[in-house]
């Protein structure tokens, strides 16, 4: 049996980004500003600020403009809506992105109403999740979005494969489940209370993998050939003398590596596109804000 082909999702990232770069610029020039990406942060959740900080350095490098929104855990709800109505009327702000999980108090589901969907770069509003259902155009989550387009990226063509889907998120199950019907394939969602989960895998030729739980999809549940998109990033305890533990997925890659076709690793596979997705999307933005037709071909 021959090793997985594996998906370079840093590599793709890295490239779409450089694509993206250049639009921006075009769209600099021809507007006289730069798209703009608003991202507010609410506390001190360390995973958070890390995610914050590399968002706003993606942007600077890709010729956006970053506008950071730092504020302390016991911001009020009445402020944090009364900043975002702020941004949803700044004509420098293309996108928003309040990042999450908010601290206990804050409502997120009210948070995410109040922001203009036409600028929910995240693609959370319920607006943007109907959108995705009814088949209208709008903002479909990144990271979901980003896993489809390493997949067509591998297979070309996904009509008629039978896909999984472990995990019913908002954020990615949800969402994918739904791009991936859109894109003709036979989709399952599978979840904790799924039956036979490691039979349903079986018969999958595509298995994505976003449960949260560190190597849970073993090798011996993947169909011969299938390609593995693997959304988990869980950190594992710290082995013995090493200050911090290993990063695995929700695939135990090694096993997984000697049946799949192909698939992603952790860190470098996922990741890395769900940056990228949010740059395509606040350029998208940015271009429908000022009545220019969306850039091709991102
Ligand atoms: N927290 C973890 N991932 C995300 C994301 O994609 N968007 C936001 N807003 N918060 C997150």
């Amino acid at each position: 049996m021959t090793e997985a082909t594996v998906i370079d999702g840093k590599a793709f990232a890295a490239a779409l980004r450089e694509r993206i770069g250049v639009a921006a610029a075009g769209f600099a020039a021809q507007t006289g500003r730069r798209p703009g990406l608003a991202v507010v942060l609410v506390g001190e959740d360390p995973a958070s600020q890390v995610y914050v900080g590399a968002k706003g350095k993606a942007c600077e490098a890709a010729g956006m403009a970053s506008f950071e929104h730092r504020l302390p855990a016991d911001t009020s709800e009445a402020a944090l809506l009364s900043l975002v109505e702020r941004l949803n009327n700044d004509p420098e702000v293309d996108g928003i992105l309040v990042q999450l999980p908010l601290p206990s108090g804050l409502n997120e589901q009210a948070i995410i109403a109040a922001i203009n969907p036409d600028k929910d770069v995240d693609g959370f509003h319920v607006i943007n999740a109907g959108r995705l259902a009814v088949g209208q155009r709008g903002f479909v989550p990144c990271t979901p979005l980003g896993c489809l387009m390493l997949l067509k990226d591998h297979l070309g063509d996904l009509s008629g494969l039978e896909a999984v889907v472990i995990g019913r998120s908002n954020i990615v199950g949800k969402p994918m489940a739904q791009l991936l019907t859109d894109a003709n394939a036979t989709v399952t969602i599978a979840h904790s209370r799924t039956k036979n989960l490691p039979d349903v895998v079986r018969r999958a030729d595509i298995v994505v993998a976003a449960v949260g739980r560190p190597e849970m999809v073993r090798g011996d549940w993947i169909k011969p050939g299938a390609t593995v998109i693997d959304v988990g990033i869980n950190r594992l305890p710290p082995e013995e003398g090493k200050e911090k533990g290993r990063l695995v997925g929700d695939v135990a890659y090694g096993e997984a590596c000697a049946v799949a076709g192909a698939i992603t690793p952790v860190p470098g596979g996922v990741g890395p596109m769900t940056i990228a997705v949010l740059l395509r999307n606040t350029l998208v933005a940015a271009h429908h804000n000022a009545g220019m037709p969306a850039p091709e071909g991102l």
